[in-house]
C-alpha cells in the first residue's frame, strides 16, 4: 500500500498549471457516448476516476484511445448497454452512463454506483428526472433498468440543484423530443463546461449556469464538422488546495491557469484568514500571513455557495488559525470524516453533528494518519505540510482519484514530500 511522507515547515513558493478538471472530464465522457463524429477530448487529468470512466466506455464497446491528457473518442457506437457491475462499483460518476446510453439506445441496465463513503449519496433526482422525460425504470437486487422508445422533453423542478442530476438529465434531454427545462439546476462551473461541450457536438442547450437550463433535444448529434475538439476547463479544486497550502505555509504561489470567477467563494476566504489574494485575467497569486486569523462561518452550499469539496482543507487550515472557526456542512451528511484524523495530529475540533468547531493550536505534529476519502487526503497533505515532524498518510489512493501526482505538484512548490 503507497503512503505519503511529508516533513513539514517547508513554505509553499513559485509558480504551477493546474491540471484538468475531473468533476468536468467525467460527465464530458460519458457524454461523448452521444457523438456522431471522432472527438478528440483534452485537458483529461490523469487519475484513477477518469480511468474508470475510460474502462467503463471501453467495456461497453466504444473504440477510444488515450494520449496523455488527451482521449480520443474513435467510434462512439456501443455493442451493449448493460454497464458492468464491477465497474459500476468503482465510482460514483458512472451513474452519467444512464442519460446518454437511454437517449441515444432506449435502454440501459446500471447497479447502484460506488464512489467517496461522504453521505448516503442518493440518486432519487437522476432517477426522477429521467421517469420525468419518460422513461420506464425498474429495480431488481440492486440492478436498476431504464427504457425509452424515444424520451420526451419536460419541465423537471429539482427540489436540491444536484450536481449530477442536472448532467444526467441534460445529456438524456438533449436526445428527446421536444424541449425540456430544469428549474433549479446546479449552477457549478461543471455543468457550463458540459452543455458547452455537448453544444460542441451539435446539441443545443441554452442557461447552463444560471436558475434555468433550456435543452433543446435533437434526434441526432452531429456538428457537421468531421472531428470535433474540446478543451475541459481546469481543475478548481485542485487550484483552492493549492491556495489554501500557500496561504497555510505562510507562502507565495501563482496558480497560473485558474478562473478566478470559480473560484470566488474560496478567495473570500483566504482573505479572511489574512492572505493576500492577486487576481489577473486567469492567474491567482497567493501570499499567505504570518499568523491565520479564524472565521466566524463557513457554510457548504451549492454554487456560487463555498463548495463542500474544499471544506476538509478549509478545516485543516483554521487548525493552527488564532481563535475558533465555525464550519457547517450542509451538503453531505458524513463529511467529517478528516475529523479524527486532524485530531491524530493535534488538532482541536469538536463535532456536533454538521458544525465543527475549531480552536487554533499554535502547531499541528506530524502523525500516521489515513487518508478517508478524496478531499479528506488533501485536507491531511496540507496538515502535514504544517506540522512539525514527520505526517504519513495512508489509503493514498483516494487522494489518486482527483489529484494527478499530487506530491509531485507540491514538492514543485518546494514541499518536502515523497510517496513510498
Ligand atoms: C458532485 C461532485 C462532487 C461534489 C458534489 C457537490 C462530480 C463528479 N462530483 O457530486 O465532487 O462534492 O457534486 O458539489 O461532479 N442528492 C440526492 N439525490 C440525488 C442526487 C443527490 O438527495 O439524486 C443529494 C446528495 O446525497 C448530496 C447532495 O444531493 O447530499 C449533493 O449531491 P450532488 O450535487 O448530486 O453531488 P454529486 O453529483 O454526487
Amino acid at each position: 500500500m503507497e503512503r505519503l511522507v511529508i516533513r513539514g515547515g517547508n513554505s509553499l513558493q513559485g509558480s504551477l498549471r493546474v491540471h484538468g478538471s475531473k468533476n468536468a472530464a467525467l460527465p464530458i465522457l460519458a457524454a461523448s457516448v452521444l457523438v456522431d463524429e471522432p472527438c478528440t477530448i483534452s485537458g483529461v487529468p490523469n487519475l484513477l476516476d477518469i480511468q474508470a470512466m475510460i474502462n467503463i466506455l471501453k467495456s461497453l464497446g466504444m473504440e477510444v484511445v488515450q494520449e496523455n491528457d488527451r482521449v480520443n473518442i474513435l467510434n462512439a457506437k456501443v455493442s451493449t448497454t448493460n454497464v458492468p457491475d464491477e465497474l459500476m462499483r468503482k465510482m460514483r460518476s458512472s451513474i452519467f452512463l444512464m442519460g446518454p446510453l437511454l437517449a441515444k439506445y432506449g435502454s440501459v441496465t446500471v447497479s447502484r454506483p460506488g464512489g467517496c463513503a461522504i453521505g448516503s449519496r442518493r440518486i432519487d433526482l437522476h432517477l426522477n428526472g429521467l421517469k420525468a422525460l419518460g422513461a420506464s425504470i425498474i429495480e431488481v437486487n440492486g440492478f436498476i433498468h431504464c427504457e425509452a422508445k424515444r424520451l420526451r422533453g419536460a419541465d423537471i423542478y429539482l427540489d436540491f440543484p444536484s450536481v449530477g442530476a442536472t448532467e444526467n438529465i441534460m445529456m438524456a434531454a438533449s436526445m428527446a423530443e421536444g424541449v425540456t427545462e430544469i428549474i433549479n439546476p446546479a449552477r457549478e462551473p461543471e455543468i457550463i463546461d458540459l452543455a458547452n461541450f455537448i453544444n460542441s457536438i451539435g446539441g443545443r442547450i441554452e442557461g447552463a449556469g444560471t436558475d434555468r437550463i433550456t435543452i433543446y433535444g435533437k434526434s441526432k448529434l452531429n456538428s457537421n464538422q468531421g472531428h470535433i475538439h474540446y478543451e475541459v476547463i481546469s481543475d478548481r479544486i485542485v487550484a483552492g488546495t493549492i491556495m489554501v497550502g500557500a496561504a497555510m505555509t505562510n507562502g507565495d504561489v501563482i496558480i497560473e491557469n485558474a478562473n478566478p470567477v470559480y473560484l470566488s467563494s474560496v478567495i473570500s476566504k483566504l482573505k479572511q484568514v489574512g492572505a493576500e489574494v492577486i487576481i489577473k485575467d486567469h492567474s491567482i497569486r497567493v501570499i499567505g500571513p504570518k499568523e491565520l486569523d479564524k472565521i466566524d462561518r463557513i457554510v457548504t452550499a451549492p454554487y456560487p455557495g463555498f463548495p463542500t469539496d474544499m471544506q476538509p482543507q478549509l478545516m485543516s487550515m483554521l487548525t493552527i488559525a488564532k481563535g475558533t472557526s465555525i464550519i457547517k456542512e450542509s451538503v453531505f451528511e458524513e463529511r467529517f470524516k478528516h475529523v479524527e484524523q486532524l485530531l491524530r495530529m493535534g488538532a482541536k475540533i469538536n463535532v456536533d453533528l454538521n458544525l465543527a468547531f475549531i480552536r487554533g493550536v499554535e502547531r499541528l505534529q506530524g502523525s500516521t494518519v489515513k487518508a478517508t476519502d478524496l478531499r479528506a487526503g488533501a485536507s491531511l497533505v496540507l496538515a502535514g505540510l504544517v506540522a512539525e515532524g514527520e505526517t504519513e498518510i495512508e489509503s493514498v489512493y483516494h487522494i489518486d482519484r482527483g489529484y494527478e501526482n499530487i506530491e509531485g505538484m507540491f514538492r514543485k512548490l518546494g514541499a518536502d514530500i515523497t510517496r513510498k
